[in-house]
C-alpha cells in the first residue's frame, strides 16, 4: 500500500530531517495554514530535535490547549487529541504529522457534526442491507462508533463501518473500542447504553465495536478500499487540502460511493470559501446537497 507521506526509514530525527519533512508535507496542504506556521515556530525556538519532542508533549499545555482547541498550540496539538499509550507508539515524524493534520475527533452529537448526526436516521435507512459505510478518515475511532450507534438507535442493526486512517497508531486505539476521554462525548440523551465505564476507561459497547472493522489507508495515494459504499463519511480532511491534492482526495473518497449513494463532509466543506473547488466538483460531477442544512451530499444515479 502506497502513502504520501511516509514516516518509516527516515533515519534519526535531526532538527533539520524534521523540517524536512514539514516542508514536503505542507505542499499538499493550505500554505495559509497556522498549523505550519505554529509548528515551524517550535522548530525555530527548538535547541535540539530532543528539546523539539519535548515541546510537542508538555503536560501543562496540553493541558490548556484540552480544555480550549481555539488555542495557539505552542507544539501539543498533536498530543492533545490521544492518549499517552497512542502517542508512546508514534515516532518523531508521526508526532510532528499529528501537529499538521490532527487526530482531533469527537462523537459526532457533540459540537457542529450534531445536525448530521440527527440526519444520518434518515440516510442509513434507505440503504440496502447490509448497510456498509466507509469512515475516512475515522482518527481513533469516534466517528465510526457514532454513525453505528445512530443506526441502532434509528432501529437499524445491520450498519457496518470501515474506517479508514493513515495513522496506524490511531487505527489501534479504534480497534481497542476505548476512547480518548472528551468531556463532549457524552452529550447525548441514553449515552450510557452505547458508552460504558470500565476499569476507568470509556468503552464502546459491544453491540457498536462489533459492527466497526479498522484499516489503513491514504486518501492522497487512493489506497483505499474499493466499495462501492451506501454512505462515506469524509468530515474534517479535506480543509487541510489545497489545489491538486484536494482535488486528489475528493476524488480518491467521491469514486468509493455507490451510485445514488451519499458522500458526508463538514461545514466547512459546505460554506468555507477556501472550499469552492469542492463544491465546483459536486456540481460539475452532478452530485446535489441532500440537505439544506446537512452536509450530505448525493452521487448521481
Ligand atoms: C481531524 S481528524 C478527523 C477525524 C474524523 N473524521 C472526525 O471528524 O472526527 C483528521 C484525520 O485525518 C488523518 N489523515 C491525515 N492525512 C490523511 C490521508 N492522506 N489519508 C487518510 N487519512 C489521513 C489523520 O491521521 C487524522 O486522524
Amino acid at each position: 500500500m502506497s502513502f504520501r507521506w511516509e514516516t518509516s526509514g527516515r533515519g534519526p530525527a535531526t532538527l533539520e530531517s524534521i523540517r524536512a519533512f514539514v516542508a514536503e508535507v505542507s505542499q499538499d496542504l493550505d500554505p495559509g495554514s497556522r498549523y505550519i506556521r505554529e509548528l515551524l515556530g517550535v522548530l525555530e525556538a527548538s535547541s535540539s530535535a530532543g528539546d523539539y519532542l519535548s515541546r510537542l508533549e508538555d503536560p501543562e499545555r496540553i493541558e490548556v490547549f484540552q480544555k480550549d482547541g481555539a488555542a495557539a498550540s505552542q507544539g501539543e496539538r498533536g498530543r492533545s487529541w490521544v492518549d499517552s499509550e497512542t502517542w508512546g507508539g508514534m515516532d518523531a515524524y508521526e508526532r510532528t504529522l499529528s501537529n499538521l493534520l490532527s487526530g482531533e475527533t469527537r462523537m459526532m452529537w457533540a459540537a457542529e457534526g450534531a445536525r448530521n448526526f440527527e440526519l444520518l436516521a434518515e440516510v442509513l435507512a434507505e440503504l440496502h442491507s447490509p448497510r456498509r459505510v466507509l469512515s475516512i478518515p475515522c482518527s481513533t475511532g469516534k466517528e465510526p462508533f457514532s454513525i453505528v450507534i445512530a443506526g441502532l438507535r434509528a432501529g437499524l442493526s445491520d450498519v457496518e463501518v470501515i474506517g479508514v486512517d493513515r495513522q496506524q497508531d490511531y487505527l489501534r486505539k479504534a480497534e481497542s473500542g476505548s476512547l480518548v476521554p472528551h468531556w463532549r462525548d457524552l452529550e447525548l440523551e441514553g449515552v450510557e447504553t452505547y458508552l460504558e465505564e470500565r476499569a476507568g476507561r470509556l468503552q464502546v459497547a459491544e453491540e457498536v465495536s462489533s459492527r466497526c472493522s479498522f484499516q489503513q489507508g491514504d486518501v492522497l495515494t487512493g489506497a483505499l478500499p474499493s466499495g462501492p459504499f451506501g454512505l462515506v463519511s469524509c468530515r474534517n480532511l479535506l480543509g487541510y487540502f489545497r489545489g491538486e491534492s484536494l482535488e486528489t482526495a475528493w476524488r480518491s473518497v467521491s469514486s468509493r460511493v455507490a451510485r445514488g449513494g451519499q458522500l458526508l463532509v463538514d461545514p466547512f466543506v459546505s460554506a468555507g470559501p477556501e472550499m469552492q473547488l469542492v463544491r465546483d466538483l459536486f456540481a460539475k460531477e452532478g452530485w446535489t446537497r441532500t440537505y439544506s442544512d446537512g452536509d450530505f451530499y448525493r452521487a448521481p444515479e
